[in-house]
């Protein structure tokens, strides 16, 4: 029996700590806030995989007018109403969807609201913060002042009127005096960020647009309110509470410590934010400003990716083209939804969700390619070798490639994840159940099995198999971590090897892990087939 190993894959360790926005309590997640989750969620297993001291936080943001109104129109106070979506469905959805997270943060919690008031009270003693009067277009939407060039016309009932391009409704003209951040000094400083770190903002485009924009100059921001109540008191005059996005941008810091301990602060920041394009400035612009005004170190990096598109728009609530993200686990499962938005797009550009697609690539990608491959060479080691795992031999060319077909997709998904590529990295993936695939189909192992004299040769095609499924469900654990952990239980890794996500990404590189007899079981489908009649059809779509 020959059982060469080939070396592990050598990939350096590092920090990593991922943060998704904190999302708007005043409605409930559609499939455009899970996939942002789905896809921070991919990156983080990931890197957990290959040994990154990773962390993971995602949240609530409850403060500003947004919530409040919301909750005024539903007869509530805003913390009941916050404490409600939160309860019944901002926690669900990372149920629904199997996030990892290591930490959720609310902005209502103290260890938020505390320290959000000792991080502008050192902006304040520091000479950061000025009173002025302002006068702009607010967007409740966007919880955000619009410049005249952020307006388009209007449609339908706003027609004649400007209107947020975002949103689609007018805004509101807000004149208040208000605290000020001196944003304007950070134009040359941000530049300067960008130019020294050129991955600091990906993909390209989004650093392109930020870049054009700060040097069109920027203004100083207004950072207070005093027309509600609903936000953390200014420390100083509690006639005003901070500026919703100033109180949420903090809580990637309030959650690891900042104000509190030092040591955990500095053991974990700086970040990587995974944000929609929409929310770019906020985290490529003020944020870092924010940051460096108070001595801190700007993030890592900053990823901002498409939308969903319905109707060639982004999708949302508030203009009632959103979709429950239960609707789609409901037929396809949490691996399936996430395989498909993580696979179907590229990570980075924009992408439209149709029930025709994700019907299709469950079929061909996930039932027909890599279930049934799970499938027919489980029920061939039951058939041919009562469930014992057969030895390999000498190994051929063909199955040379596959140990090759192995290693490089490791290589190649790791490389594709360290640039945010998420959909080449599952390509690079793919390649091997493709190639087993192929494998198969050419090895022909049924027919081998009517030649006793052949018992060796298909001992080595089944292993060979084997071991790729057993590499499969290592490098496709991040992206559908239910019907990985059943196939590695079927293969019998869990006995011999330990559980899956305790296992190292770089073992990919290793061939022969598991061993000679290890019991193989029988394997429930992975992607079992979906009623067709159960899909709904979208409006408008053609089919994939
Ligand atoms: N509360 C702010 C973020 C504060 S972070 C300090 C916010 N919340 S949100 O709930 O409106 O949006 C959260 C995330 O969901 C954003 O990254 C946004 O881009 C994303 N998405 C909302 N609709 C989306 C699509 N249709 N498609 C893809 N992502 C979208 O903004």
């Amino acid at each position: 029996m020959q059982q060469e190993r080939t070396d592990r894959i050598n990939t350096v360790s590092e920090r990593f700590y991922l943060t998704t926005p904190i999302f708007y309590v005043n409605d409930v997640p559609h499939i455009g806030h899970a996939y942002t989750e789905v896809a921070a969620d991919v990156l983080a297993r990931w890197h957990r995989g290959r040994g990154d001291d990773t962390w993971l936080l995602t949240g609530t943001d409850e403060h500003g007018q947004k919530i409040l109104r919301t909750a005024t129109a539903n007869d509530t106070t805003p913390q009941a109403w916050a404490d409600k979506l939160v309860a019944e469905a901002w926690k669900p959805l990372l149920e629904t969807l199997n996030i990892s997270n290591d930490d959720f943060i609310r902005t209502t919690e103290e260890r938020h609201e505390v320290n959000v008031q000792r991080f502008l009270q050192h902006l304040y003693d520091t000479g950061w913060i000025t009173t002025g009067d302002y006068e702009g277009h607010y967007c409740v939407g966007c919880e955000e002042f619009k410049q005249p060039s952020d307006l388009v016309p209007g449609t339908g009932g706003y027609e004649g009127e400007l209107v947020c391009a975002i949103h689609s409704r007018p805004t509101e003209l807000v004149k208040e005096r208000n605290y000020f951040f001196k944003l304007s000094a950070f134009q040359q400083p941000l530049l300067d960020l960008y130019e020294q770190n050129p991955t600091f903002i990906q993909p390209e485009s989004a650093r392109n647009e930020v870049i054009s924009f700060v040097k069109g100059g920027l203004d100083d921001l207004s950072i207070s309110r005093t027309t509600f109540d609903w936000g953390v008191k200014v420390p100083w005059d509690e006639s005003h509470v901070v500026y919703v996005w100033f109180d949420a941008l903090l809580n990637y810091i309030t959650a690891i410590g900042y104000g509190q301990d030092d040591e955990a602060l500095a053991a974990r920041w700086p970040g990587v934010h995974l944000v929609g394009k929409d929310i770019l400035r906020f985290h490529a612009v003020i944020w870092p400003a924010m940051l460096m005004a108070a001595g801190l170190e700007p993030p890592r990096g900053i990823f901002g990716h498409g939308w969903l598109l319905v109707g060639g728009e982004k999708m949302s609530k508030s203009k009632l083209t959103g979709i429950a993200p239960t609707q789609i686990t409901d037929t396809f499962g949490t691996d399936a939804f996430r395989y498909y938005f993580m696979r179907a797009i590229a990570f980075g550009s924009d992408g439209s969700f149709s029930w025709e697609d994700i019907a299709a690539r469950y079929e061909a990608d996930l039932a027909n390619g890599f279930g049934n491959l799970a499938s027919r060479v489980t029920a061939m080691i039951g058939r041919y070798f009562d469930g014992a795992l057969p030895a390999a031999g000498e190994r051929t060319d063909a199955d040379e490639a596959i140990v090759a077909t192995a290693r490089a997709a490791f290589e190649a998904a790791d490389a594709a994840i360290e640039r945010f590529a998420i959909h080449e990295a599952i390509a690079s993936i793919w390649t091997l159940v493709d190639d087993l695939n192929g494998y198969i189909t050419d090895q022909e192992p049924w027919a081998l099995a009517k030649d006793e004299s052949l018992r060796g040769r298909l001992g080595t095609v089944l292993n060979t198999a084997a071991e790729g499924l057993r590499v499969l469900a290592q490098l496709l654990h991040p992206v559908m971590p239910v019907a990985t952990d059943t196939l590695w239980t079927t293969l019998g890794a869990d006995a011999a090897l330990g559980t899956l996500s305790a296992r190292s990404l770089q073992d990919a590189g290793v061939w022969g892990l598991l061993p000679e007899g290890t019991q193989v079981s029988a394997l429930t489908p992975l992607f079992p087939r979906v009623d067709p009649d159960a899909v709904p059809t979208t409006p408008g779509a053609t089919q994939a």
